[in-house]
């Protein structure tokens, strides 16, 4: 249904002015990811040449740009205010892989709504995210910005954001605009270089990749940002099979789509013809607005005048910019998001903080206990070690271009904050990366690797001597925050050399290791999981990093987060993934090599830590599954119920599983699917009950002719605290 202040003001319009609302231009306030940023933007403004900004905030300077558009556009209709808010806007909680890992829906979306309350302060009304795209491969550096690799998860995660952005009710000045992004596939670039082609099956597709970008379509999302990608051999910015077929008439999406950084521009390196050609083919395929690289201002209505693209297209796509204004309550107030009242309420509250402390210790996954070192005593003497161990510039992670790195608590801090009575001494140790070419590429937006003028040899000297006297070392490794994330990809995922070797001297103390470990992806780490040492992965946790890692460390907060990307035991097997599909040729295990099977001669198919590992300071046992019948129809439901007990010495957080296996069906399934989780509290010695409802919906996959269906047949389920387990039940679905 059309709304009928949009087209009164449509009729209005020049073509000029309504391809001028398909223009996202920045001034380069922000963090600008391309080569250029755009020229002139407050005459483009007055010109009626622009339909959003991004890279101004502030309540002041969103008035004046809605008054250049306001009051010195011909027309008078206000802007479309962008920015990247992908965790947290100044309040900056863990990077997206750590929110995912603590499998918490309620808490991921208690974060999008921080988020949208304090950038709406700031004036924008309009996010850059969720990124929901699925990675299973640790070498891409954006897998840091989404929920990991599995498609359920992924889904859940999306709709937990967008609602947490959008609310239900747009004209709230605490709502905000969602983006969907990538669309789509981005995260699945060959070999993980960032921005490469892709190249995928439709079946893999619909199964595996899309279901999160249509799960944030299904929660209502109000635009969506296409790829840098191509998708059978169509980048995503032109691509009218993604951008209309499936987007618009498969899904029903009603709200506009936006190229990301000149991927119009882009697709002419791609090969696919000169700017008024690319340009033509986008807004051809529905894309409605252009970021930054102005193809659309600059080409359209030679091609309108041409032939090559109808005016009822620019028409269409200038209806849903206004639309999105309209939904904001722009139309009507153009200054619904310049309070200037509000940053001082709304941003960095004491409130925020918490959450974002709460949410980081949340995300942590304890990777691995060695005897009782975990927790800390309160008063225990300390060594504390590691270029992250006293670090500001690096706890906020990859994309936060709106936090400030200075006001992030280093661990050093927390640890004292949370145990004043710890007799502790810190040293660096190591710098991050000796290498000083290598940290030039990293310090772009700030000084992340910082090589100490002492040798590396006398950094680790001082190191030993502050580990004397103390009962216990916790060693902070692992990656800088900007070695991971967009344009930082890595073919090596070791914790970096001079790490590791500081790390190997530690343990010859004999004392108690802790290695806190942060990255902003999967590393490998075979070789410190075979040392005798705790690990605790932290991820990059954002603003109350140092409050939350002492939380953790003694024992405020007992682990709970889950991975949700597999951790490879080497570079070379990934992809690695526990969706994987079972080969005709599987080995009897996945360990054991057997000639003419599907394994490695030099590793097993196992992967070092599997998808849903984590572990608590205390201990859970599961009962036997139980299903309330061994069959159902299409219209009916089972019951799976397992009794979880902890048996440990801590009160503690448990991410109970539900995997499935469809044992036949028409195309090859995956070995194991989740299909389910629940998060439960079990105090010391507690048992409880997990009742789970499978029906016919989770069963349900893509067939070969890319119809969602449920084909009868037996299936397997197992409910578990990790991917790892054996299936232990079966049931049939009957026609
Ligand atoms: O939103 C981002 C996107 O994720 C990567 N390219 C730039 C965009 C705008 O900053």
């Amino acid at each position: 249904t059309k709304i009928p202040e949009v087209e009164e003001i449509l009729k209005k319009m020049t073509l000029e002015e309504k391809i001028g609302q398909l223009n996202l231009v920045t001034p380069g306030g922000g963090v600008a990811t391309g080569s250029v940023v755009s020229e002139g933007v407050e005459t483009k403004i007055k010109e009626g040449n622009v339909g959003g900004v991004f890279g101004v905030s502030s309540p002041e300077k969103v008035r004046q740009a809605q008054e250049l558009a306001v009051k010195e556009s011909r027309l008078g209709i206000p802007l479309l205010i962008g920015s990247d808010v992908i965790h947290g806007y100044k309040t900056t909680f863990p990077i997206p892989l750590g929110l995912s890992s603590s499998w918490d829906m309620d808490l991921i979306k208690e974060t999008a709504q921080i988020a949208a309350k304090e950038a709406t302060a700031d004036g924008i009304n309009w996010n850059f995210s969720p990124m929901v795209d699925i990675a299973r491969d640790p070498r891409w550096g954006r897998i840091a910005e989404g929920a990991g690799e599995d498609p359920y998860l992924g889904s859940q995660v999306a709709r937990a954001m967008v609602e947490g952005y959008q609310g239900n009710d747009f004209t709230k000045p605490a709502t905000m605009l969602a983006t969907v992004k990538h669309l789509a596939l981005y995260g699945a670039s060959e070999s993980g270089r960032d921005y490469n082609s892709v190249d995928m099956s439709k079946l893999k597709m619909f199964n595996e990749y899309l279901p999160p970008y249509k799960a944030a379509v299904d929660a209502g999302v109000a635009s969506a940002m296409t790829s840098f990608n191509d998708i059978h051999g169509v980048p995503a910015s032109g691509n009218k099979w993604l951008l209309t077929d499936l987007l618009r008439e498969r899904w029903g999406f009603e709200g506009f789509v936006v190229s990301d950084y000149t991927s119009v521009n882009e697709m002419i390196a791609h090969g696919l013809g000169d700017l008024q050609d690319v340009s033509a083919l986008a807004i051809n395929a529905g894309l409605d607005m252009d970021m930054v690289g102005e193809g659309f201002l600059t080409t359209l209505k030679k091609s309108v005048d041409e032939g090559k693209v109808s005016e009822e297209q620019i028409t269409r796509a200038a209806r849903r910019i206004l639309e999105a204004k309209h939904k904001l309550g722009l139309l009507d107030d153009p200054y619904l998001y310049s309070d200037d009242s509000r940053p001082q309420k709304d941003i960095l509250s004491e409130e925020n903080k918490a959450v974002a402390r709460k949410a980081a210790r949340r995300s942590f996954v304890l990777l691995k206990k060695h005897e009782n070192t975990l927790p800390l005593a309160k008063d225990a003497k300390i060594a504390l070690v590691g270029a992250l161990g006293n670090n500001k510039n690096n706890m906020l992670g990859t994309w936060a271009p709106t936090g400030n790195p200075q006001l992030s608590t280093p661990i050093l801090e927390g640890m004292k904050n949370v145990a004043p009575n710890a007799k502790i001494t810190y040293a660096k140790g190591a710098n991050i990366s000796n290498d000083t070419a290598f940290a030039k590429k990293i310090n772009v937006f700030g000084p992340r690797i910082e090589i100490s003028d002492e040798s590396p040899e006398e950094l680790l000297k001082e190191a030993m001597e502050t580990t004397r006297d103390a009962d216990v070392i916790v060693a902070v490794v692992g990656e800088a925050s900007e070695m991971s994330g967009e344009s930082a990809n890595r073919t090596n995922l070791s914790i970096p050399d001079s790490q590791k070797k500081m790390i190997r001297e530690l343990v010859k103390t004999g004392k108690p290791v802790v290695l806190v470990l942060m990255s902003g992806r999967p590393l490998v780490i075979s070789e410190e999981m075979d040392l005798p040492v705790s690990i605790l992965q932290v991820w990059h946790p954002g603003i109350e990093a140092g409050n939350a890692v002492a939380d953790v460390l003694f024992g405020d907060y007992n682990p709970s987060g889950k991975l949700t990307a597999t951790w490879p035991r080497n570079v070379g097997q990934i992809p690695i993934y526990y969706r994987m599909k079972t080969t005709g040729r599987p080995s009897a295990s996945p360990d054991e090599f057997q000639k003419f099977k599907s394994n490695y001669l030099d590793v097993g198919n196992s992967p070092l830590l599997p998808f849903g590992y984590g572990l608590s300071y205390t201990e859970f046992e599961y009962g036997e599954t139980t299903l309330s019948a061994d069959s159902m129809n299409e219209n009916g439901s089972i019951t799976v119920t397992t009794t979880i007990s902890n048996t440990g010495d801590y009160d503690g957080e448990e991410v109970v599983q539900l995997y499935i296996h469809d044992k036949v069906r028409s195309i090859t399934p995956p070995m194991k699917e989740l299909k389910a989780f629940k998060k439960i509290m079990l105090k010391k010695g507690e048992s409880k009950e997990v009742t789970f409802q499978l029906t016919a919906e989770e069963l349900k996959f893509y067939n070969a002719d890319l119809e969602y269906v449920l084909e009868p047949g037996e299936f397997e389920v197992f409910v578990a605290g990790s991917s790892d387990h054996e299936f232990t039940n079966t049931f049939s679905v009957t026609e």
